[in-house]
Order: C-alpha cells, then structure tokens, then sequence
C-alpha cells in the first residue's frame, strides 16, 4: 500500500513538492523519549521525507524558544476503538484491528492516535463507564494486545494516548460497589452520597447532561448519590485525597506501559460546590424535556485546576502530553486551562472553534485570533465521538466532498496540533438511527426525536466496498453508513482527487514545511466573507493559504509586501483546482476550492 501511494504521487505529479532540504531546516520535534528512538525497518522504509522527519528526532531538546515538544509538530487521530477495525468478527472494533491498520495511519501521516476507553466497562456509555482502569475490557482484547499494539505503534512512531475518565467511575467499579454498601464503608467517601431535602425530593436541581436529575437515590442507605452523567457513572468525590491517588497512580500505570499522554474527558465537572446551592433555571425546555439550566455550580469550579497541575507535574516526567476536553463558551476560561503557569493542559481543545457551523470565514477568523490571543498552543478539531461529523455540519448536500478538503485545507494548516477524528480523511457521514428501536447511545433514546444520541457519529470505518465495509465479517455493532460504496479507504486511494488522498498531501506538506510547522499565523483580507487567507510565515519563507468557502467562483488579490514577500508569483505547493498558477496579485477561484503555495522574502 506504502508503494501505492507513492506511486500515485509520482503518477499524479500533484504540487504537494516540499523545497528540498525542508528538514534541516526545521528544529522540530526534538524531545521524543528515549523509548521512541530506536526505529524499526517499518519506519526507515517510509519515503524520505519521513525519514528526515524520524531522524530529527534524536536529540534532546535544547531550552530555546524555537523548540518544540514532540506533540506541537504531531497530527493527533481519535479512534474509537468499537468502530475501528474488528480483528475476530464479532462485529465490534478491538486493539488488535487497530494494530492491523497502524500501516494505514504511519502512510495517512499520523503521529500520535487518541483511542478512547477500552477498559473493563459495563459499556452503558460505550466504555466511559470504566470499572476497572488497569486492565483491557475482554470485548477490545487483553493487556498482552495492548502491549503488542504499543511496541506496533512505536516501531511506526506512533504515540498512543488513552483516555482518562476522572470524573465518574460505573456504578460497577469495586470502590462504588463498596460505597454504595454501607453509610461506614471504606469508600463511601469516594462518592457524593446526600440526603435528600425530603422525601423524594433529591438534594437540590441539579440535572444530569444525559437527562433527568443528576442524583439517583439509593435505598440500601437512604441517600442519593450524585452523576453527572447517566446514573450508572457516579461521580467520584475529588474532595477526597484518597481519590487523587489512586487516580494518579492510574497515570503511573500506563506511563509505565509506555503510553504518551492522556486526553482527559470532563474535566470541566470533577468540582462541585459542597453546599449543592441550586443552579438557575434558564428559560425553555432540552430534548429530555427538563428546564433548561446553568451549571453554574457544578461545573467550572476553581478547584479543577490544581488537579491538573499535579497531573501535568506526572506527565512531565514521562514526556507525555495532555489533552482536556473543554468545553468553554469563552476564550478566558479555555486560557485558564493551560494554567496561569503553563502548568496545566498542554492541548485543552477548543470547542468554540469546532462549534462553528457554518463555512463562515468571518466566524474561522475570529475564533483563531481569540485563541491565538489566549497565549498557549492551540489545539484543532472539527469532530469527534459526540458531535455531528463534520462531513455533514459544513456539507451543503451537493459540494460535500470539496467542502470535506475545504476544512481540512484549513485546520490541518493552522497554526497548533490538529486532532483528526477517524474516517473524517474519507469522508465518513453521520448515520443517525432510523427509529428509536435502533439507537444504542441511551441518551438517544430518552432524547428521541430530537436527540438521537451518538450512534451516528460512531458507525464502522470504511475500509472498502465489501461487506460490512471491510469492517468486519459479522454484521456490526452499529450500521455502515449508506456512502460507504464510494467513501472508502481502497477506492479513495485508488483515485487521485478523492478526499483520503487529499489528506495524503496535506498531511505529507505539513510534515515536511518548516512554515506549516512553526509559522506564524498571519491572516489577510480579513474582511473578505467568502475566502479565507493567511500566511504561515517562518524565517525567509511562507505558505499563503487561500480557501474559497462559497458556491461561487471568487476573485481574490494579495499584496504581501507588508508582510515582508514582495514576489507576485507563489510556488504551488498543493490545490484542488486544475491549471492552477500561482499569480498571487490577482487570482480566481473555484467553489469551494483550496490553494497553498509559497513565497520567499
Ligand atoms: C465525555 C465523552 C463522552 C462521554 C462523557 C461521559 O463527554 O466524550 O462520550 O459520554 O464524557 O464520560
Ligand atoms: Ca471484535
């Protein structure tokens, strides 16, 4: 596949022509572990340019401005683990499917894969209802194929990330089921067990994000205990000590395991304020027909943050990276995330930028430059395993696979560390549940119709135009999605403008740009509402991005002499139109069109 793809480069001839000698020009990703450093055949018969790339590594990063830490130059890809490759047929993804195709993503240009949790779970919520967190749920594998598909990944430079779900536990884990035993257990402390404020009444207002009351009572102790979630994912009390370090030497068990870092779900909700004061009551009603709610009290609290920082003291021992999920609504609070001292999240998403539904320069620009302002190293998403696929929030119906290279032209040539959301590179739909029979996601089925659930985002990969989609032999967890005929890792590399091999050039032009790298983020014609322009500018050079996000052909003109290029003509490096030139004072564009090239002072 590795000779297909390059062969299909060459036949092509597209402009994705990085000027020699790129890398060493570049002082990137230099602070890889030791345990990264010895590379296996698998990684030296990668094409040279990747090869360049593995051999920068070596060094130890010097305490220079320019250095960058091995996950700022990495391009992160969620998997979750159900949907991804189902290695023994019985119909749902495991660690060994994903070991399978490590080939796939090393050709695709991934640095680090995010697997979502595969730990022991009664899988109510799809494995974030952990009930053991050192081991492997029987249904994804054993820790033998964990540890298989670690050395696998390393030996392609691969980091692997887990997910860590601080927040709750299952109502099956050991501690709660010990909790929930008696008033005195040794757990019962672990939890957040009240009384209620009479009978049948539950503490306070608070909802759950899933539906209903966020406290569940429990006659076996007269008390209610609180969840955030759905009931069988009780909140864990972080008030206590006892469950910091035992959480904590989680984080030690898989370092030790050579893991590379932890995106850290929810942590916006570890804190809650221990006087449960009752949260407003916003007008209208959600789709599980509860008031509508601020979570002002138990969400956001301060407290968060001193968690972090001794999550963050652990990681930095190992090198590992940490990604948060946060959700904010404004730009200060995600600024606080990677803490007053960067001593906290070194990628805490933005869900701002990602909640940006329309293909609306205008919106782009101003999300960018606040996050830009916030001062930390910006992180880019534009789906994952609880929204709407971006194929179809930015699809207009007709255009979407010029819309889907739309996009990526874009975030994967921001200035930060994008994170891809598996099939995205060919453009995966989302295939919502038909009837309320079928939904498995059990926030779907209370929200039915007008939530229905995640099941759509989360259906099999597609891997070819064979049954099941090359998924799995056994009809799976979840239906394929109807495009999967002509939306598919082996027709699409077979074909030289689909989306996946798209991705292919970007992905191979941003390893090998110093400027998509470690440039600059300069934006131009910034009142311009259909074409979205900017510069990556690094040293003597530049990547110009011009991206048309309108059903119309659209005329655009640049001047940069301003920002230091006087030339009027840039290099192509990578477009998705036809006879492109690279006449920079005055250029038109195709709907829904990307263009990158490059200019020298
Ligand atoms: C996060 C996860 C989501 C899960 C929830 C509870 O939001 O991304 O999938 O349901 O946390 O763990
Ligand atoms: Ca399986």
């Amino acid at each position: 596949m590795r000779k297909l793809i390059f062969v299909l480069f060459l036949l092509v001839g597209i402009c994705a022509c990085p000027a020699a000698g790129a890398q060493s020009e570049s002082p990137t990703t230099q602070s890889k572990p030791s345990a990264m450093q010895s590379k296996s055949p698998a990684t030296q018969s990668k094409s040279s340019t990747m090869k360049a790339k593995s051999s920068a590594t070596q060094s130890k990063p010097a305490a220079t401005a320019d250095v960058r830490h091995w996950w700022q130059n990495a391009v992160f890809y969620e998997i979750y683990p159900r949907s991804f490759a189902d290695s023994n047929n019985d119909g749902i993804g495991d660690l060994n499917g994903i070991t399978s195709k490590l080939d796939y993503l090393h050709e695709l240009g991934v640095d680090a894969i995010w697997i979502t949790p595969f730990f022991p779970s009664p899988q109510v919520d799809f494995g974030y209802d952990v009930s053991d967190y050192e081991n492997i749920d029987p249904i994804y594998g054993s820790l033998a194929d964990f540890n298989q598909l670690q050395a696998a990944a390393q030996q392609r430079d691969i980091r692997v990330v887990l997910d860590l779900v601080l927040n709750h536990t299952s109502d099956q884990h050991q501690w709660f089921i010990d909790s929930r035993s008696s008033r005195n257990s040794k757990h019962r402390d672990w939890y957040i067990w009240r009384d209620g404020k009479g009978p049948n009444q539950p503490p306070n207002d608070w909802l759950s994000l899933f539906g209903g009351p966020a406290w569940t009572f429990d006659p076996k102790t007269n008390q209610y205990y609180y969840h955030f979630f759905y009931p069988q994912q009780p909140d864990l009390n972080w008030r206590n000590p006892a469950v910091k370090d035992a959480m904590f030497d989680v984080t030690h068990f898989w370092y030790d395991r050579g893991v590379a870092g932890f995106r850290l779900d929810a942590v916006d909700t570890l804190f809650e304020d221990p006087k449960l004061h009752d949260n407003p009551i916003l007008p209208g009603k959600n789709a599980f027909g509860d008031a509508n709610m601020e979570d002002q009290y138990n969400r956001n609290l301060p407290e968060i943050h001193e968690v972090l920082k001794g999550l963050r003291k652990i990681a930095d021992k190992y090198d590992a990276v940490l990604i948060g999920e946060t959700w904010t609504t404004n730009i200060d609070q995600l600024k606080n995330y990677y803490g007053a001292n960067k001593d906290e999240l070194e990628l805490p998403m933005d869900f701002m930028f990602t909640m940006v539904d329309k293909l609306s320069p205008t919106e782009f620009r101003k999300q960018i430059a606040a996050l830009n302002s916030a001062g930390g190293w910006p992180v880019y998403l534009i789906g994952n395993h609880d929204i709407e696929r971006s194929y179809n929030r930015y699809g207009d119906g007709k255009h979407n696979d010029a819309i889907a290279k739309v996009m990526a032209g874009m975030y994967l040539t921001l200035r930060g560390t994008p994170i891809m959301y598996y099939g995205e590179e060919i453009g995966m739909q989302n295939n919502d549940p038909k009837t309320k029979a079928e939904v498995k996601d059990p926030k779907g089925k209370l929200g039915w119709p007008q939530d229905k659930g995640r099941d759509g985002e989360r259906t099999p990969m597609q891997w070819n135009d064979k049954v099941n989609a090359g998924f799995s032999k056994t009809r799976p967890w979840l239906p394929v999605a109807d495009n999967y005929r002509t939306h598919n890792v082996a027709s699409e590399l077979k074909d030289p403008n689909s989306i996946l091999v798209f991705y292919h050039r970007l992905l191979e032009l941003r390893h090998t740009t110093p400027a998509l790298l470690e440039g600059d983020y300069v934006a131009l014609n910034e009142t311009d509402p259909n074409v979205m322009s900017y510069l990556r500018s690094y040293k003597d050079k530049a990547v110009l991005v011009v991206i048309n996000m309108s059903a119309e052909p659209q005329q655009v003109r640049f001047d940069l002499a301003p920002q230091g290029f006087s030339a009027s003509e840039a290099k192509t490096l990578l477009t998705t139109m036809s006879g492109m030139t690279g006449q920079i004072r005055e250029m038109t564009l195709e709907p829904f069109s990307v263009y990158m090239g490059e200019v020298s002072r």
